[in-house]
């Protein structure tokens, strides 16, 4: 199975896709995650993006591509995988046609987006295992450490007020498109993900299992 989650900053995205990883046994890659793996490692490609992912703008196009390309050749997806984050403009749209042909469906994780500060400003991950929480609407059983590896919680530098609301402008100028394209494809399902995390879940499996 090979899909692809769309989403604003905050929909959803991250926490869906490893839930849906673990049920239906695919690879979850998320660009983001990505890309910060090469900023804690302090390559000279970390170096080059950390101002930029920051600032909230978009890392170009040839960098993610070449780092999604080489990720899709391990042997995790063989059996299949979500992309989460990826593609994020008609280009990378295009780009990964290009590589891996359609994907099964495209899955556009729809929220209000007046609670998208809220969201984002109570995020927590786990720098270690990758773990994400909500000091309110989904805690770790210690505040700030992780209960999957007991690692101390942190909080992204691109998740201030200011940092969210330009890549909310981001997401409608460049990614929405993106929508139209998978929609006219046929590929294209639309979810709400207002509602409570374990409900979005079961209704994202009962969508892909019913496929
Ligand atoms: P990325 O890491 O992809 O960030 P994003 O798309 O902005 O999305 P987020 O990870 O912030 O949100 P999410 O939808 O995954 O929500 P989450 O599940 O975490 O990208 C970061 C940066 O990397 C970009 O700005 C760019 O610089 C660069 N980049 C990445 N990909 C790129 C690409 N393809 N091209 C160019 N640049 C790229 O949830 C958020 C919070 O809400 C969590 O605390 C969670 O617990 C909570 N939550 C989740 N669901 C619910 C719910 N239903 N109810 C209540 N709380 C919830």
């Amino acid at each position: 199975m090979k899909l692809i989650l769309i989403g604003c900053p905050g929909a959803g995205k991250g926490t869906q896709a490893k839930r849906l990883s673990k049920h239906f046994d695919i690879a979850h890659i998320s660009t983001g995650d990505l890309l910060r793996e090469q900023i804690e490692l302090k390559t000279e490609l970390g170096k080059k993006i950390t101002d930029i992912m920051d600032e909230g703008q978009l890392v170009p196009d040839e960098i993610v591509s070449r780092i999604l390309s080489e990720r899709l050749k391990r042997d995790d997806c063989k059996k299949g995988y979500i992309l989460d984050g990826y593609p994020r403009n008609l280009s990378q749209a295009e780009g990964l046609f290009e590589i891996i042909g359609d994907v099964d469906k495209v899955i556009l994780i729809e929220v209000n987006e007046d609670i998208i500060i809220e969201r984002m400003s109570g995020r927590r991950d786990c720098p270690k295992c990758g773990q994400m929480y909500h000091t309110k609407h989904n805690p770790p059983k210690v505040p700030d450490v992780c209960d999957e590896c007991g690692s101390t919680l942190i909080q992204r530098k691109d998740d201030t007020e200011e940092t969210v609301k330009h890549r909310l402008d981001i997401y409608h100028g460049a990614t929405l498109p993106i929508i139209n394209y998978y929609d006219k494809k046929g590929l294209l399902v639309r979810v709400s993900g207002n509602g409570d995390i374990d409900e979005i879940t079961s209704d994202l499996v009962k969508i892909l299992e019913e496929a």
